[in-house]
């Protein structure tokens, strides 16, 4: 139970007003202030608990004014007997302003580098995956829809691009799945792409169905609920300093989960990454854009997992793995494996050494290594797996050795799964076989 609610020791003075305000130090009124937050996540289901005080006092403080009330004890008792007070103040506190193109240059940069980087580094058919977290009233999810679908074409977009946009505020997802603006609303987009993506309708501009049909909204609480996985880009825009340092820090660490090794996370223009250096590297200070950095590989990470149980079922877990590893080594066929996130996960030693792979290869995107594409391209028969969900057989492949020797192979290319959940990555054996 949080301290400052029970534990606050003015509470029952406050609930039953017998504490006379004008007496009251700071030091109460902070108090006081806490009660409100606590008030607000207990009754209605908002935490504030999160959020820099400063800026929550100073909106709390403009709703009390519109009533003429001077201090906090009040306020409380006056939302306690006005319900309708709420919206106004969640409204206050969360402030959902925001506009398409917000920040012109910075989105200039990411059409002009960014996107075709992420594109770049794809297969044809391979998903692309957004979140714009915050979202507000869908601005920001349709600016990076319409650059998508400059930069792909609708079509491709409809087949292969996802959008999640979240935001806490109910009201503001609504207005964002409404598609609907005014015309001041959208005066800061360009003439081509308001007659392209937009449509009078009545005297509001509703944005093209296939537009709204890249985006999903939901209602995502930044500081409680799961982030969004296997993203591409993660745009998180004038919403994160809203928040506490250490909460600040909870979701950069889940940011970083959620983007893929080659993912790009995208701030606004006021927002840095105070901590975390070692999550995230610059890559265009200026316009707030931020690559992943690459943590462990998924090796390491799991052994410093186990070592890091105390008890002694770790060192059994560890030895597990070291067991596990061996076994897949002295399998006599070169084998690796292939994550859901496209990149080179395990490789086995007859792997290793036939086909060239170091240790710094584990972890790296499986398109980066000349694996996938010689002596026969792999990616798109992955992507065939996926789809069909079914092993399959590439015959006859022909490699030249370095010493001019050929050698045939028969690539199997097998799906890993577990029970019904969605696939685990792809083994990719190669079979040496003879010919003539
Ligand atoms: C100023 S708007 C930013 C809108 C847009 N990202 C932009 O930059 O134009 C901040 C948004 O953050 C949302 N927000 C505040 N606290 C949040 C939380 N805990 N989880 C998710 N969204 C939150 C607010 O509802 C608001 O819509």
């Amino acid at each position: 139970m949080p301290h400052y609610f029970y534990g606050n020791p003015l509470y029952p003075l406050i609930s039953s007003a017998l504490i006379n305000p004008s007496t009251m130090t700071a030091n109460d009124q902070t108090l006081i202030f806490e009660t409100i937050l606590e008030y607000l996540r207990r009754s209605r289901g908002f935490d504030f608990l999160g959020y820099k005080r400063s800026s929550l006092q100073r909106r709390v403080t403009k709703r009390m004014q519109e009533h003429h009330i001077d201090n906090y004890g009040d306020y409380l008792e006056y939302l306690k007997v006005h319900p309708e007070e709420f919206p106004a103040l969640f409204n206050t506190i969360l402030i959902n302003v925001t506009s398409f193109f917000r920040d012109l240059t910075a989105w200039q940069y990411l059409a002009s580098y960014i996107l075709p980087l992420i594109i770049k580094h794809k297969s044809p058919e391979e998903p692309l995956r957004f979140w714009t977290a915050g979202c507000a009233s869908g601005e920001e999810a349709y600016t990076l829809a319409i650059l998508l679908a400059e930069t792909l074409g609708i079509e491709e977009c409809l087949r292969r691009v996802k959008i999640y946009a979240t935001d806490v505020d109910q009201e503001a997802l609504a207005q964002a799945r409404n598609a609907t603006y005014k015309a001041k609303d959208i005066e800061c987009i360009s003439e081509e792409f308001q007659q392209r993506y937009f449509k009078l309708v009545g005297d509001r501009f509703r944005l093209d169905g296939d537009l709204r049909r890249l985006v999903i909204f939901g209602r995502h609480d930044l500081i409680h609920d799961a982030p969004i996985s296997r993203l591409d880009l993660l745009i998180c825009r004038n919403t994160l300093m809203y928040f506490n340092a250490g909460v600040q820090n909870q979701i950069q660490s889940r940011f970083h989960l959620a983007l893929k090794d080659t993912g790009f996370l995208f701030l606004g223009k006021a927002e840095m990454l105070l901590t975390h250096a070692e999550l995230f590297s610059p890559l265009n200070l200026q316009h707030r854009i931020f690559k992943k950095v690459r943590t462990m590989d998924q090796r390491d990470r799991l052994l410093v997992l186990a070592q890091n149980r105390k008890e002694e079922s770790g060192t059994r877990y560890a030895l597990n793995i070291r067991l596990l590893e061996a076994t897949f080594n002295a399998v006599p066929v070169a084998q690796i494996v292939v994550d859901s996130d496209s990149n080179l996960i395990l490789a086995n030693q007859l792997a290793r050494s036939r086909f060239g792979i170091n240790r710094q290869d584990i972890g790296r995107p499986f398109q980066d290594l000349e694996i996938s594409y010689r002596p026969v391209e792999l990616r798109s028969q992955i992507e065939r797996v996926y789809k069909e969900g079914n092993s399959i057989l590439v015959s006859d492949v022909i490699r030249t050795l370095s010493d001019g020797r050929i050698q045939y192979l028969d690539i199997e290319i097998s799906l890993l799964q577990q029970n019904t959940s969605d696939p685990l990555g792809v083994s990719i054996a190669f079979n040496e076989v003879s010919r003539g």
